[in-house]
C-alpha cells in the first residue's frame, strides 16, 4: 500500500532532524572519538524508551547569514525516557550544529523539559557538549542561559539534576552544570573551562592545552568541580544509571529500596582487628566501609579529590545511604578546606533527597597552618558543621578511633542531632590528642623535669588512659553505645530501621545563610 505523502513528509523531516549538522560533521565527531547527541541518549536510556520533543524546532536568527544555515532540532536533542523503568528528562547537546552552542531556541527547548521535570517530579540529565552562548545570537543567548540558570537554581533540592560533560564545554555550558548536583566527565575527551585556551592565551599570554586547563583529571582531582570521572562515554552513561539507583525521583520520595541477599545480621570478625595497635598507624577506611555495606559495594564520589575524606553511596539492608568517612590512610584523615567542602556538599545533597547519612569517624582534628588559615579553613570547616547541623535525615555515626577537638563536634555528634552515635572500644574522644594535650597542660612540669622525655611519656600514658577512650563520652550519653566492631553492620541496619519514619524539621525561614 502506498504511504500517505503527508506521513512520508513527516518521516523525511524526522530523518533530517536525526542528521543534526550533517554526515560530514557526524564523521568529524566520530573521528574525535566522540559519539553524537543521539547515540549518547541510546546508551543512557532504557532501550526504545526515548521520546523526543521539539525535533522540528530551528533557530530564528538571520544575522551573519544564519538564515542560510538551519538545522532541525537546532543544537540540542530533548525529551524523556526511562532508566531502569524510572522516568527521566534529558537534553543532549549536538556539537555537530554550531558546536552545540546555545541560542534562543536551544534554551527554550532545555527550559521546556526542565519545567516538565519540575511538574512531574523526575530527574533531569543534561549531556553537555557545547561552546557556550551562541555568539551570533548575542544577548539573546545570554538571556537563554540565564533562563536555564534560574531553573537550575529553583529545581535544586526538588529534583536531582545530573550533568555529564561530553566534549569541550565553555561559558554557560559549564555554569549550568555547576549549578546541578553532580558532574560527570570523560577521561581524555571532555573539558570544562570558563574560556578556552585561545582566550586564555590572548588575555594572560599563557600557553595551555585543553587537558591542562580543564580536563577530567584536573576537575576530578585538583578543582573538585567534577564528581565522577568515567573511562569512556559508555562508562559515563553506565555510571549515571548507577547513581540514579541510589537516589529518589524528587524530594518528596524516598530513595529506591533494593533487596539484598547480604544478611542484615552478618557480622565481620575481621573488623575487630582492623585498627592498628599504634594509634599513629593508618588503615584504609574503605576496607571498613566494604565490610559493613551490602555486598561490599560502595559507589564513591570525588574519589581522587580531597582523599582524606571519603564520600559516596552504598546500601545497608537494601536501604540507600550516604557514607561520609574520614580516611586515616591519607593525611591521617585530617579535615582541611577541600575535605570540609567536599563532605558538606555531599551531606546537603543527601539531606535534600531523604538519604540517611552514615558517618565513620577517625579524625585527629582540623589541619593547622597558615596555608589553611589564610585559605579560610574557618569558613570551610563551618560549612561542614552547618551541613551536619542542618540535616534532618537519619544520622548514624560510628567512631572507630580518633574524635578529637572541633572535629568531634562536627562529625555528626550527638549534640548536633546525631540520632544513633556508636563507638568502637578503640575510640579516643577528647579535646585533643595526648601529645598536644600534655604539651599544653603540663608545660611547667615538663620544663622542670630532670628527664623531660621520660616525664612526657609518663604523662602521655596517663592522659591516654584517662581520656583516650569512649567511656567518658559514653558515661554522659554522648555515645549511645560502645559496640564490638564486628557488630557494626547489624547495629547500623537496626538503627536505619528504627529511624525509617524519623520526623525532624528546622525552624521556618526563607533560607539559612550557610557560610559560603
Ligand atoms: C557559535 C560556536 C561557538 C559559539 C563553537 N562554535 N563555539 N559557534 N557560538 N559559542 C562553532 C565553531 O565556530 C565551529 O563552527 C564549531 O562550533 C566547532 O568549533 P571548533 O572551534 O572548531 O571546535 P574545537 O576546536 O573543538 O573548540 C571547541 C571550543 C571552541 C573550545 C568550544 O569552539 C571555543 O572556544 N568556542 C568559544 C567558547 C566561548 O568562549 N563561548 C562563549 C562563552 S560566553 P564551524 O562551522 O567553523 O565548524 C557564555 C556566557 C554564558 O557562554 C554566561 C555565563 C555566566
Amino acid at each position: 500500500m502506498a504511504i500517505n505523502p503527508k506521513i512520508e513528509h513527516l518521516r523525511s523531516l524526522r530523518e533530517e532532524a536525526k542528521l543534526g549538522g550533517g554526515l560530514d560533521r557526524i564523521e568529524a565527531q566520530h573521528n574525535r572519538g566522540r559519539l553524537t547527541a543521539r547515540e549518547r541518549l541510546e546508551l543512557l536510556l532504557d532501550r526504545g524508551s526515548f521520546r523526543e520533543v521539539d525535533a522540528f524546532v530551528a533557530h530564528r536568527t538571520t544575522d551573519f547569514g544564519l538564515d542560510e544555515k538551519k538545522f532541525l532540532s537546532d543544537s540540542v536533542v530533548t525529551g524523556w525516557g526511562t532508566i531502569d523503568g524510572r522516568l527521566v528528562y534529558v537534553f543532549s547537546q549536538d556539537f555537530t550544529v554550531f558546536g552545540g552552542s546555545l541560542g534562543e531556541v536551544h534554551a527554550e527547548k532545555v527550559c521546556k523539559i526542565m519545567d516538565m521535570a519540575m511538574k512531574t517530579g523526575a530527574p533531569v540529565i543534561g549531556l553537555n557538549d557545547s561552546g557556550g552562548a551562541r555568539i551570533q545570537e548575542g544577548v539573546v543567548s545570554l538571556g537563554g542561559y540565564a533562563d536555564i540558570f534560574l531553573r537550575n537554581t529553583l529545581a535544586s533540592g526538588v529534583i536531582p539534576q545530573i550533568s555529564a560533560i561530553m566534549g569541550p564545554c565553555a561559558g554557560g555550558a559549564v555554569y549550568s552544570p555547576a549549578l546541578t548536583d553532580f558532574i560527570f566527565m570523560v577521561k581524555g575527551s571532555s573539558y570544562m573551562f570558563v574560556t578556552g585556551p585561545d582566550v586564555v592565551k590572548s588575555v594572560t599570554s599563557e600557553d595551555v592545552t585543553f587537558e591542562q586547563l580543564g580536563g577530567a583529571s584536573v576537575h576530578g582531582s585538583t578543582s573538585g568541580v567534577c564528581h565522577y570521572v568515567a573511562e569512556n562515554e559508555a562508562d559515563c552513561m553506565f555510571l549515571i544509571r548507577k547513581l540514579l539507583s541510589y537516589i529518589p525521583q524528587n524530594n518528596m520520595e524516598d530513595p529506591p529500596f533494593a533487596k539484598s541477599a547480604d544478611d542484615p545480621l552478618r557480622e565481620d570478625e575481621s573488623l575487630d582487628t582492623i585498627i592498628p595497635d599504634n594509634p599513629n598507624k593508618p588503615y584504609d577506611i574503605k576496607e571498613v566501609i566494604a565490610k559493613v555495606m551490602d555486598n561490599g559495594e560502595f559507589f564513591e564520589m570525588h574519589a581522587d579529590y580531597a582523599q582524606n575524606i571519603v564520600v559516596g553511596f552504598a546500601r545497608l539492608g537494601g536501604h540507600s545511604v550516604g557514607v561520609v568517612a574520614n580516611q586515616p590512610a591519607v593525611l591521617a584523615g585530617v579535615l582541611n578546606i577541600d575535605a570540609s567542602e567536599k563532605a558538606a556538599r555531599f551531606i546537603r545533597f543527601c539531606d535534600c533527597f531523604n538519604i540517611p547519612l552514615v558517618t565513620f569517624e577517625d579524625v585527629p582534628g582540623f589541619l593547622p597552618g597558615t596555608g589553611q588559615e589564610h585559605g579560610g579553613i574557618i569558613r570551610s570547616g563551618a560549612k561542614l558543621l552547618y551541613a551536619y547541623c542542618e540535616a534532618t535525615v537519619p544520622k548514624l555515626t560510628v567512631i572507630t578511633r580518633k574524635a578529637y577537638g572541633g572535629a568531634y563536634d562536627v562529625m555528626s555528634s550527638k549534640h548536633i542531632r546525631g540520632d544513633l552515635n556508636l563507638a568502637w572500644p578503640t575510640a579516643e574522644i577528647a579535646v585533643m590528642g595526648p601529645d598536644g594535650a600534655v604539651n599544653i597542660i603540663f608545660r611547667k612540669e615538663l620544663a622542670e623535669a630532670a628527664d623531660p622525655a621520660a616525664k612526657k611519656a609518663e604523662l602521655v600514658q596517663m592522659y591516654r588512659e584517662k581520656f583516650a577512650n569512649p567511656y567518658v563520652a559514653a558515661s554522659r550519653g554522648y555515645i549511645d553505645d560502645v559496640i564490638e566492631p564486628r557488630e557494626t553492620r547489624p547495629r547500623l541496619i537496626n538503627g536505619l530501621e528504627l529511624l525509617a519514619h524519623k520526623r525532624d524539621s528546622n525552624p521556618q525561614k526563607k533560607h539559612g545563610n550557610i557560610p559560603l
